[in-house]
């Protein structure tokens, strides 16, 4: 983990609500693994004070690039947000674990199950995936509310063998829950892992639907974090089976979805 400054290089708007930005930060660039995650601090002042976790969306190694997918919705995001090409941040990290691979004995269909910006670290993922294609194929699966609520599709839509969208007004792909696709894919028995990144209720619809249909299940969290290294304990979530907890910057972001009491994390 390192704290630098990073420059950022490009930023532009996407779908709604969302902001894509490039910066610079070469160090950071080269140790990020999927899943993991930077702590930004969005600004110079001391208002916000708390940096605000965003994922990695892609690393560039050789460019010394990171690519931050950002969903505007309160002051620490829409300030990130605003801050032009040329602006400096302070970034700590990579933090967290990421994603575990998939085995070299894995065969069968590996299934990425995103909703909305929950995209960002599958878009990595698949990235990495595409280099160990021999076994699997992999399979995205994007829900959002509308077709404006789907940002950066086609940056996961590229990396993926098969690729499925659902929106909930039917302005895009399939009319539905992206839960609906996944009951498609499992029924078809040949799925060998589940990822997924979005809203706690999808995704505890998905660990629920992995567990019956006996199909492994990583599940990326998103949870208020302070100091985003394991040691203020603001981030914790409670553990599957008992009075155990987690916390969700250094024992996640990602867990096995039976790690956790999904009935017990609300919203
Ligand atoms: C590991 C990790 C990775 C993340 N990756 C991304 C990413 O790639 N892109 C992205 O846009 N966001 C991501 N987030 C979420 C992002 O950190 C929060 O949206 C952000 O901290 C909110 O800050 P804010 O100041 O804009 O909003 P605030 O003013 O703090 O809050 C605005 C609203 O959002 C709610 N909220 C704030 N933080 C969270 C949270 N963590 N979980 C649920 N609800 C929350 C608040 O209750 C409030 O309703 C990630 C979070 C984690 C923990
Ligand atoms: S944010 Fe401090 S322990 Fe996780």
């Amino acid at each position: 983990m390192e704290q630098v400054k990073s420059r950022i290089t490009t930023t532009h708007a996407e779908g709604a609500d969302c902001q894509v930005l490039i910066l610079a930060c070469p160090s950071i660039a080269a140790a990020t693994q999927p899943g993991q995650f930077v702590h930004v601090r969005v600004s110079e002042s001391a208002d916000p004070l708390l940096r605000r976790p965003i994922s990695v969306m892609l690393a560039d190694r050789q460019a010394g690039h990171i690519r931050l997918l950002v969903r505007k919705v309160g002051r620490g995001t829409e300030a990130l947000a605003r801050l032009p090409a040329g602006a400096t941040v302070d970034l700590l990290g990579p933090l967290g674990n990421g994603f575990p691979f998939p085995s070299a004995e894995t065969s069968g269909d590996i299934l990425l199950v995103a909703g909305g910006v929950g995209v960002a670290p599958l878009v990595f993922l698949a990235d990495t995936l595409q280099t160990h294609r021999a076994r699997f194929r992999v399979c995205g699966l994007l829900g959002g509310a509308s077709d404006e609520h789907l940002p950066v599709w086609t940056e996961l839509a590229g990396r993926c063998e098969e690729f499925h969208v659902s929106t909930e007004d039917g302005s895009a792909g399939e009319q539905g829950l992206v839960t609906e696709l996944l009951g498609e894919h499992l029924a078809q028995d040949g799925t060998a892992v589940v990822y997924t990144c979005g809203p706690r209720p999808m995704m505890a619809a998905v660990a629920q639907m992995c567990a019956e249909a006996r199909v492994p299940c990583w599940a990326s969290l998103e949870q208020w974090m302070g100091c985003g290294v394991g040691a203020c304990l603001g981030c914790v979530v409670p553990a599957a089976g008992g009075d155990d907890f987690l916390r969700v910057c250094k024992d996640g972001p990602v867990f096995a979805a039976e790690q956790l009491a999904w009935e017990a994390l609300g919203q």
